[in-house]
């Protein structure tokens, strides 16, 4: 029964997302009506241009380039705009005029989360961000309320789904980074600016927005360790297979003890790394996503699904939508998230990990121990050596494939870099790390 009054949602944003969220909101009223107790009333569409082309045909009446009125006149925004401004302003508005405000926007809370939760608290509002990390998983509701009772004790997501495409066309079937990574551009799944993708920062956003939720702490952007992979070479991935790995672009939140002197904290991480193939997320191809969750009492989950696209967005921004609209129904207060815990987010030194390393060495008597010494005297122990050689201009040279057991990745760090000043060797080919063992 339909018995409160329609509730006026205000769309910032009619792009790949918007134009879903829209389409759903406009076919899918009488039923979304009826799940909620109340109709939600598309009141405004908020658009740069007006004569642009859209995925949906919004009706024109919808279509404005004025936010104020929209948002004073609304109960809900919702925000897919992207960019820091002039979402952040658009959003502190919103919330100060009593919205809940629901956002696909990973960029503005990762670098400006803090003050909008803030802002939320001081009235009563409530921000949802369900469609910010891994686009359609559910992974942020069960993080701030299935799991609200358990203790995470790591993350190790695949958040990315571009360089998850590259990385798998490059492991399944040889191509090169350049072609692989054209191939992504010609499905349109990099951002306006590729280096958002390729270098980590995308992936390094949501990972702080996780670990935020995961760990009950505030995570800067800028204490979120973070490698892309432009540097990763066909011959790693082709090792790395012949080794029953694959390399994925992982993000990692985690939480490490104290250990002597050093406080307890927690490390947010980005970086590719070498994953066992029986691991869940080695079998994440193509552009889809997956979070595997380690917790105390619950143990292994894995989520998994479209991290992008936006009628799969869309679908967690209208869940976020519901939600809301049932709150205000039913009255009461919104969640809270907490950040009580204020633990340290941790260099990444502090984490343990391991390496596998590559060197390109003379094949001469002593060389295998002066280089096993370089690992020795950094207290790194070495699980396995493989050497292969090939005469090059009537010498002969060799290649060591180094794995090691876990170790701080300062003392791994400090290895590499002996390696790199030490006659022995020739040079350095390959360094990845090793996770998910
Ligand atoms: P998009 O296609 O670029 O659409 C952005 C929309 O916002 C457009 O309609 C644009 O208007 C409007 N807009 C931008 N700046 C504006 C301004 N200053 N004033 C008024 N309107 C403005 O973006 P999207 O792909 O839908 O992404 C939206 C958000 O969802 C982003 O935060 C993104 O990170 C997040 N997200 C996207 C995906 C995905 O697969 N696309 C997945 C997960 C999360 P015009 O149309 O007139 O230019
Ligand atoms: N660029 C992002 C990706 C889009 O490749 O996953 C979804 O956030």
């Amino acid at each position: 029964m339909i018995e409160y009054r329609p509730l006026k949602i205000a769309l910032l944003g009619a792009g790949s997302v918007g134009s879903q969220v829209a389409k759903i909101l406009i076919e899918n009223k009488k039923e979304l009506a009826m799940r909620v107790g109340a109709e939600l009333e598309l009141v405004g569409v908020l658009v740069r241009d007006k004569n642009a082309k859209r995925d949906y045909q919004i009706p024109e009446n919808l279509i404005t380039t004025t936010a104020e009125p929209l948002i004073l006149s609304a109960d809900i925004v919702i925000e897919v705009m992207g960019g820091i401004e002039p979402a952040r302003t658009l959003i502190l508005q919103a919330l100060n005029s009593g919205c809940d405000v629901i956002t696909a926007n990973k960029a503005l809370l990762a670098n400006n989360g803090a003050e909008l939760f803030d802002a939320a608290e001081q009235v009563g509002a409530q921000l949802y961000f369900e469609a910010a990390v891994a686009g359609a998983i559910p992974i942020i509701r069960p993080l701030r309320e299935s799991l609200a009772g358990d203790k995470v004790k790591r993350i190790m997501g695949i958040v990315n789904g571009s360089t998850n495409f590259i990385l798998d066309r490059m492991h399944t079937l040889g191509t090169s980074l350049k072609e692989a990574i054209a191939e992504a551009d010609r499905l349109s799944y990099l951002e306006a600016d590729p280096d958002l993708d390729l270098e980590g920062y995308d992936a390094a956003q949501k990972a702080a927005i996780l670990a935020s939720l995961a760990f009950h702490t505030e995570v800067p952007m800028d204490k979120v360790y973070r490698e892309g992979i432009t540097k990763i070479t066909s011959e790693q991935v082709a090792a790395a297979k012949r080794d029953g790995y694959v390399i994925k672009l992982l993000a990692m939140c985690e939480k490490i003890a104290a250990d002597g002197d050093d406080p307890e904290g927690i490390s947010v991480r980005v970086y590719p790394a070498m994953i066992p193939v029986e691991h869940p997320l080695a079998s994440v191809h193509g552009a889809f996503n997956a979070v595997f969750v380690e917790a105390e009492a619950a143990g292994s989950l894995m989520f998994y699904g479209s991290g992008a696209g936006g009628l799969q967005t869309a679908s967690a921004v209208m869940g976020d939508l519901v939600s809301a609209a049932k709150r205000h129904v039913a009255g009461g207060p919104g969640l809270a998230d907490s950040v009580h815990a204020d633990l340290a987010v941790l260099p990444i030194s502090r984490i343990h990990t391991r390496y596998q390393i590559t060197l390109e060495v003379s094949d001469q008597p002593g060389v295998l121990a002066q280089v096993a010494n370089i690992f020795a005297k950094h207290d790194v122990s070495i699980e396995m050596v493989e050497q292969s050689s090939k005469m090059i201009e009537a010498e002969t040279t060799a290649w060591l494939e180094i794995g090691t057991h876990l170790a701080t990745d300062k003392a791994l760090a400090e290895v590499v870099a002996e390696l790199r000043s030490s006659p022995a060797v020739e040079q350095i080919t390959s360094v990845i790390r090793v996770e998910g063992e």
